[in-house]
């Protein structure tokens, strides 16, 4: 099974580490069939028992452990521990050291990712999400693993929020189980794309359904053409399962290591 990640301060680690064996789940019925994002839980909180949908991401996170939890432990989700092992690689092949690297992490959460990516040296990160809990319980669970947590729709940045991006220089970027359906958007995408330095590494992991030639999201397209324009190499790429789902189906993403030699121009999302 994969572990849950472990946050990264003793006490902060500890308080986590309560919450998630306290913390009691019910699942729905294997016969329910969920889509990805209809998925749901009922967590006991206080008192009370509540029903949680995985992509309203602001409940999920209002919970301590309750991501941890569900997502890890219940689900096997494996995504933050394969762009880790992959970045890893990444890094020992260009001969670039985890302690060089600055990364913006795009749909950051409530920092999984960041977490296991401080496991294998990188120390400086920055997070970007659309969902102010998930920049609150970042803080809460893993504090000061983030330089800066920017909360903002990329689609529309404040001027306050685009100066927090720019005026850190960012040479990577992650973005992990945050593409498509109600979520990141190209157009997000592509701006965090363009925060990053050329030379510097891209990581994604996407499902595997939003590479295929019928994708609506524009993802498709978008990787395409990032490949064959060269603005994007890639160093590392692997299908892998990204986690079950309650009903006992395997999630196939495609996790993407490369390195950018160019910015994604402002045509190529409208054309
Ligand atoms: C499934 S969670 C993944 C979190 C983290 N990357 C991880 O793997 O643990 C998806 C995250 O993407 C964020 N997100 C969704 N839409 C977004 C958007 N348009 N811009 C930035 N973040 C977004 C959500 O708030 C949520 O924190």
């Amino acid at each position: 099974m994969t572990a849950a990640p472990t946050a990264v301060s003793p006490d902060s680690s500890d308080r986590l580490s309560r919450a998630i064996e306290r913390l009691e789940l019910a699942v729905p019925l294997p016969s329910e069939h969920l889509a990805q994002d209809e998925e749901w839980v009922v967590a006991r909180v206080g008192r009370e028992w509540r029903r949680i949908r995985l992509h309203d991401y602001g409940d999920v996170f209002a919970v301590p452990g309750l991501y941890e939890k569900w997502i890890y432990r219940v689900l096997r989700c494996a995504s933050p521990a394969r762009i880790r092992d992959l970045m890893q690689q990444a890094l020992r092949k260009s001969g670039r050291s985890a302690g060089s690297l600055t990364v913006l992490d795009l749909g950051a959460g409530n920092g999984c990712v960041a977490e296991a990516l401080r496991a294998i040296g990188i120390r400086r990160f920055v997070g970007v999400d659309i969902c102010p809990e998930a920049a609150t319980a970042a803080e809460r669970d893993r504090p000061g693993l983030y330089q800066a947590y920017v909360v903002t729709d990329l689609t529309d940045p404040d001027a306050d929020a685009m100066q927090r991006l720019t005026s850190v220089r960012c040479n990577a970027l992650t973005c992990v189980a945050a593409l498509g359906f109600s979520d990141i958007p190209p157009a997000v995408f592509s701006t965090a794309f363009n925060l990053v330095e050329d030379g510097g590494l891209i990581a994604f992991t996407i499902k595997t359904d939003f590479l295929d030639e019928a994708d609506q999201t524009g993802f498709s397209v978008l990787i395409r053409r990032l490949l064959t324009e060269k603005r994007l190499s890639v160093q590392c790429q692997e299908r892998y399962v990204h986690r079950r789902t309650i009903d006992g189906r395997l999630l196939e993403y495609e996790a993407f290591v490369g390195t950018k030699h160019g910015g994604i121009p402002g045509a190529w999302l409208t054309s």
